[in-house]
């Protein structure tokens, strides 16, 4: 009876772990690929949500008259979706924050700070609804990613 009992207790757990392997096709994400992921989610997200913008840069520029202008400020006028480009701007600041104070390596530790207070730059832009200023801080956003991943990720 006692090897019975046993015998059943085994068979299920196997029975168990067969089924959440099978639930798992892919190998796991390290915890670093999930908060990267979430990132580029959150970068891909707030551009969307800005729209397909033209930047003032263009104006002013040889070839390009008043009708030119003008058709970049009715692009730039485009639906923007402020209040969800708030919330991923501090979705990620926080992330960021929580993340920066917890690295040991200084290099990596400074950048994500920055990160984190860019992050919250962004959202105070997005309140204001300044969609020019939230497109210059997509950029500084993006130059931090790419300056870690040349300086850290790319090194190894
Ligand atoms: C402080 C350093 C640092 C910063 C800042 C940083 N990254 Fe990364 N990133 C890494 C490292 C290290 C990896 C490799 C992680 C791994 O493979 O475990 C990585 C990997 C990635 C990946 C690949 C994830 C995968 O599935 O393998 C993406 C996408 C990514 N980063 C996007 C971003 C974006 C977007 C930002 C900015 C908003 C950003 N990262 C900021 C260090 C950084």
């Amino acid at each position: 009876m006692k090897r019975m009992i046993a015998f059943l207790t085994i068979s299920i757990f196997a029975a168990a772990v067969m089924v959440v392997a099978a639930g798992e096709s892919k190998p796991p994400l390290r915890p670093s690929q999930v908060l990267m992921q979430a990132r580029a989610a959150w970068m891909a997200a707030m551009n969307k949500n800005l729209g397909d913008t033209k930047l003032p840069e263009g104006k002013g520029q040889e070839g390009k008259g008043q009708a030119d202008t003008k058709a970049d400020t009715d692009k730039n006028a485009g639906a923007k979706k402020f209040e969800a480009i708030a919330k991923d701007a501090t979705a990620m600041a926080a992330e960021a924050q929580k993340t920066g104070n917890g690295l040991a390596n200084p290099v990596a530790k400074e950048i994500t700070l920055s990160l984190a207070a860019l992050a919250r730059e962004l959202s105070t832009a997005a309140s204001k609804k300044d969609g020019d200023l939230i497109k210059t801080k997509l950029g500084e956003i993006k130059a931090k990613c790419s300056e870690c991943h040349a300086k850290i990720r790319d090194k190894k």
